[in-house]
């Protein structure tokens, strides 16, 4: 089901927290990062932060600038991103500033909580997910009934770790503050919990004023059929393999990954690598990693092209390589034409061996780019 890109922005104390205990809200960034934040937010269509934030700071979240306002409207936006906010009680003034300020106003929230907060008059659109929240069919609802195509969520550090920790996050925009809290009663930006993957793969640092900004990206693959962001990056670089793939009039430019379950690219390759005018790029990766690798048996191997059922050039197709290398996810972007094996179901013959197979449609232009002129 197609969400939202999601954001999670925060400003973090050397020593890991979010905030202090005092009443006031502790500033983290520097004048020139909330300049930052404010063009963030006038790029999104939404920005959502939990129930505990507006409880706790009872924030605008506003795009301060006229002109990236004014900007927005030429664009045909709204002036304001929407502003979203999560509670599973409903325990939220309806004095806040949050409802007050800004554009139009969403509220996620259970039975019981949307109850408390039309009796309490909120001035918000208020949509209750049933008994319990969860956060998929949340951001689909964005996504679907709201428009919302890129989120921005600015906490706080309960909504964050959910967020990464239900591989839902596809970037965090962190900034780290010259400052010590030192107080263990306040809130940590990550809680603890099952994190998915190892590390995180680091995409920009920059300096701002007295602030280091830091941008990440998850890494790691989904499991089973439930596609993780990482998944979306590691088959946009197979698509970026395939280009580099020698010309054929005779066979498929496709590019391959092979992942393990931390998120460690264990190969990568592609069509006609190295000289070898046969060679596929499943084939191409899967020779680089030494069969006996243990991390093969939770890795996903990422082809911008569905693996092939059958070929003449080679005893064994690339479908019964990847099961062969005990490899038990595959995603790829774009089913096998027709156009050299009538039938070819490379999916069928891994999934017939117990693979999952994960196609994400939306890199099929993508994945076919290379291949035009065998398209007709
Ligand atoms: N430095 C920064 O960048 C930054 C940014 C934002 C916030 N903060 C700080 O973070 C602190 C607030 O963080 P927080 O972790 O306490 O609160 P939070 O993450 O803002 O909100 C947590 C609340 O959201 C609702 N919620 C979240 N997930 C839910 C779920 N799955 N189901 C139902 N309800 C859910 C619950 O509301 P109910 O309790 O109403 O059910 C929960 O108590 C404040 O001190 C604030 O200053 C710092
Ligand atoms: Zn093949």
């Amino acid at each position: 089901m197609p969400r939202p890109y999601v954001l999670l922005s925060a400003a973090v104390s050397l020593d890991g927290y979010l905030d202090d205990t005092g009443p006031e809200r502790l500033l983290l960034s520097s004048p020139a990062d909330f300049d930052r934040v404010d063009e963030v937010r006038a790029s999104v269509d939404g920005i959502l932060v939990g129930a505990g934030t507006i409880r706790a700071d009872n924030p605008r979240l506003l795009v301060n600038s006229p002109e990236r306002r004014a900007a927005r409207v030429a664009a045909g936006k709204p002036e304001y991103p929407l502003k979203v906010t999560v509670s599973g009680s409903g325990d939220l003034d309806p004095g806040a500033q949050f409802w007050h300020t800004g554009g139009e106003k969403v509220v996620y929230t259970t039975d019981k909580g949307a109850e408390r907060l039309r009796r309490a008059g909120v001035a918000a659109d208020v949509v209750s997910l049933g008994a319990a929240l969860d956060w998929r069919p949340l951001l689909e609802h964005l996504h679907d009934v709201r428009g919302v195509r890129r989120l921005m969520v600015e906490g706080g550090g309960a909504v964050h770790t959910q967020l990464l920790q239900q591989e839902l996050a596809d970037e965090l925009q962190l900034v780290l503050a010259p400052l010590f809290v030192g107080d263990p009663e306040a809130p940590r930006l990550f809680g603890a919990g099952a994190y998915q993957g190892g590390r995180l793969r680091l995409v920009e640092t920059r300096a701002i004023g007295d602030v280091v900004f830091m941008r990440y990206e998850p890494t790691a693959p989904g499991t089973g059929s439930l596609a993780s962001p990482a998944d979306r990056h590691w088959l946009r670089l197979a698509c970026e393999l395939a280009a580099h793939c020698p010309p054929s009039r005779t066979a498929f430019s496709v590019g391959a990954v092979v992942v393990a379950a931390d998120g460690t690219e264990l190969a990568r390759g592609y069509s006609r690598e190295g000289g070898d005018p046969v060679v596929h790029a499943e084939e191409a990766a899967l020779a680089k990693v030494d069969p006996a690798d243990p991390r093969l048996a939770g890795a996903t191997v990422y082809s911008s092209l569905e693996p092939c059922a059958r070929r003449s050039s080679r005893p064994r197709p690339c479908a019964r390589l990847i099961l062969d290398a005990g490899v038990g996810r595959v995603v790829t972007a774009w089913q096998e034409p027709d156009t050299f094996v009538e039938g070819a179901d490379g999916a069928g013959v891994l999934a017939a061996g117990g693979a999952e197979v994960v196609v994400l449609p939306e890199f099929e232009e993508r994945a076919k780019e290379p291949n035009r002129h065998l398209l007709g």
